[in-house]
């Protein structure tokens, strides 16, 4: 399989710009999928060591043959990376200067019919990023209750439906289990009509993968690992792809660069918080018209950078 069909790169150029990369550095990629961040990191800098992690052994395995030329210099971790400064700590290593996030899927994980991401492509309702996980999303559809569907499709998908698709899930798989993609979307079908189909699909379906996979806290606590671990002036990059996602790296940002936390009305500050971050992009970088039409999948990429300071 050709690194193109695996997962084209979103932002390549711009996220090897941001992390400003340092001879001799130590730097993470966090979302190895199909290795192509990594690469280019890799041979930006022909004194630099990189560890990548991803939690689905798909893209170690594939990425271990595109990045076997660079030898020890790249090292593949199989790990979810809300355990980085545990699995760094493994390899002996304490600081690093710089960090790449490419969150969400990759095109391969998203095409491929058998892990049962897509409502487009028919397959097993699965889900999983990591397939030592045992929660899929079979499970989730034929077991839990309308409330707590409904609020997962509500808070992880922002589906404004989310009761009455909750609903007509549990009235459906009373007659018969909900066994693949196709039959969750046919589900959907019968609630929401018009053009207004297809968002809600693509709503219903991430919700259940964001849940599934705990991706957002994994985001939250592999951010704050990072900026405990990032060396002085390193970088932390971020890719997003929604809003759920991005809100939290923009208040997690400036949160960070805050230097008191102090409510206004106090006369002098007595909260002892310290600025971690500076933060590089006042708004994010978005791609290029030219970079959406390639790549479609980049559409709604949002690049963010802060640099460690002290
Ligand atoms: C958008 S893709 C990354 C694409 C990559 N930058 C490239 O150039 O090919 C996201 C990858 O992150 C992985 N991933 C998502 N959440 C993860 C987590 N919590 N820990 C480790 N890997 C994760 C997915 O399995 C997927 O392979």
């Amino acid at each position: 399989m050709t690194n193109k069909k695996y997962h084209v790169p979103v932002l390549l150029k711009e996220c090897i710009e941001a992390l400003n990369i340092k001879d001799n550095g130590i730097y993470v990629d966090t979302t190895l999928g199909g290795g192509g961040h990594s690469k280019e990191i890799l041979k930006s800098n022909k004194n630099i060591k990189l560890y990548s992690f991803d939690r689905d052994s798909e893209a170690i395995n594939y990425a271990h043959e595109l990045l076997s030329t660079f030898g020890e210099r790249s090292v593949l971790i199989h790990s979810n990376y809300d355990q980085l400064r545990t699995q760094l700590a493994l390899k002996k290593v304490k600081k690093i200067d710089g960090i790449l996030f490419d969150l969400g899927v990759s095109f391969h994980q998203i095409t491929d019919p058998e892990r049962g991401f897509s409502f487009s492509k028919d397959g097993k309702l699965d889900m999983r990023m990591d397939n030592r996980d045992t929660v899929t999303a079979y499970q989730i559809v034929n077991e839990f209750r309308v409330e707590e569907l409904s609020k997962i499709f509500f808070e992880y998908g922002e589906e404004k439906k989310s009761k009455v698709i909750a609903r007509k899930i549990v009235q459906q798989r009373e007659i018969k289990k909900i066994e693949t993609t196709g039959e969750l979307s046919s589900v959907i079908d019968q609630v929401i009509k018009g053009p207004a189909r297809v968002k809600s699909k693509a709503r219903i379906f991430q919700a259940l993968r964001i849940y599934i996979n705990g991706e957002l806290e994994s985001i939250k606590k592999a951010i704050k690992e990072a900026v405990d671990i990032l060396n002085p002036d390193g970088r932390i990059v971020i890719i997003t792809y929604h809003s759920l996602e991005d809100r939290i790296i923009k208040q997690f940002f400036k949160y960070e660069e805050k230097s008191c936390i102090c409510p206004s009305n106090f006369p002098v500050c007595i909260c002892d918080k310290k600025s971690r971050l500076k933060i590089i992009t006042k708004k994010p970088i978005i791609p290029t018209e030219d970079e959406k039409n390639i790549n479609p999948q980049s559409r709604s990429a949002k690049l963010r950078i802060a640099e460690r300071v002290q």
